[in-house]
């Protein structure tokens, strides 16, 4: 059973996680310093990111990081790619969920604007230090509920059909669609990056929260789900398992892959499908400006 023991040492690394001053993201950013990686915080409030980075300990930076904002995402990247010549793990860990619909500065549905498009676009602007870099990976935070998603490239605004559930679970399939695409163009290339993607079951964070803010279903839902410590073990899994190459996806090994131990676990066909996948990628890359370029044609 795989365990956090079974991270290695990370010492002469670095990462950097989005969303790393709450929840998973916080719970993986302090088992990769706890193991020696240098790490940087991607954070959307530098003062959470800062308190986070004294909770931590260890080698830490902060960054500030607003995926909801293609400015803030650019600025983000460049400073990295500035400060940084190498990057061994991008962690696509920051998430949000917004039960009524909103948009992001630059007119993008919420979910879709900071879980996939934000994602999207500062991978693409960092990728060039992580293909100088051997062995790095790109790590992408999806969830079950993928499941229920569908990426309806006619309706990515989704003005009169905007229901919460629906574009969640749309982002966290467009999470998936990304991360294997990438793999399949980086391999294609012969990079030395490998991109991956994990979900950390249920996990009782900052995201239900807000959503559900009634006392009984704040208790009911710690009682099913697991700590952020223990959600962050698939991702880590995914960032640090040597005999992992490339394209797999982990998630708790327990009913439901609400909780347990990191397993290879399966996304559903939509996730791989190609051309859906391709579509998407070009339509991202038309929305956010960020083009990733020759190196990575399509596979
Ligand atoms: N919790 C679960 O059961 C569960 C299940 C499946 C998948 N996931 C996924 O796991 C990941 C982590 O979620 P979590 O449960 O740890 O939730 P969380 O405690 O709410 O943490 C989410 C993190 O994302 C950050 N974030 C939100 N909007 C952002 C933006 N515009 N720019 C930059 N950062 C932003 C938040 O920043 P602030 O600290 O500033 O708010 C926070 O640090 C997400 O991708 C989520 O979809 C979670």
């Amino acid at each position: 059973m795989w365990s956090i023991d079974d991270v290695p040492s990370q010492a002469g690394r670095v990462a950097v996680v989005t969303g790393a001053s709450a929840g998973i993201g916080f719970a993986t950013a302090k088992a990769l310093a706890e193991r020696g990686c240098h790490v940087v915080l991607a954070v959307r409030d530098p003062a959470r990111g800062a308190d986070a980075a004294a909770r931590i300990g260890g080698s830490t930076a902060v960054t500030r990081l607003d995926l909801a904002a293609l400015d803030s995402i650019r600025s983000a990247a460049t400073r990295l790619i500035g400060e940084y010549p190498r990057i061994d793990l991008l962690i696509n860990n920051a998430g949000t969920w917004s039960a009524t619909r909103a948009e992001t500065r630059d007119g993008f549905e919420l979910q879709f604007g900071v879980n996939h498009l934000g994602h999207f676009a500062f991978t693409g602007l960092i990728l060039g230090t992580m293909l100088a870099t051997p062995a790095s990976r790109i790590v992408t935070v999806s969830s079950v509920s993928h499941r229920g998603g569908a990426v309806d490239l006619s309706d990515l605004p989704m003005l009169e059909t905007y229901r919460h559930t629906a574009a969640y679970a749309r982002s966290k399939l467009a999470n998936l669609l990304f991360a294997f695409e990438l793999q399949r163009r980086l391999a294609a290339a012969g990079a030395v990056t490998a991109s991956l993607a994990a979900h950390p079951g249920g996990v009782w964070t900052g995201l239900f929260r807000g959503a559900n803010p009634a006392l009984l279903v704040n208790t009911l839902g710690r009682l099913v789900t697991q700590s952020p410590e223990r959600g962050a073990l698939a991702t880590l899994r995914a960032a640090t398992d040597p005999a992992a190459t490339g394209g797999q996806y982990y998630g708790p090994g327990g009913m439901g892959e609400l909780r347990g131990a990191p397993k290879p676990v399966r996304a559903i066909a939509k996730a791989h499908d190609e051309a859906l996948a391709r579509e998407l990628w070009a339509e991202s890359e038309r929305l956010t400006g960020v083009e990733y370029g020759p190196t990575l044609r399509p596979a």
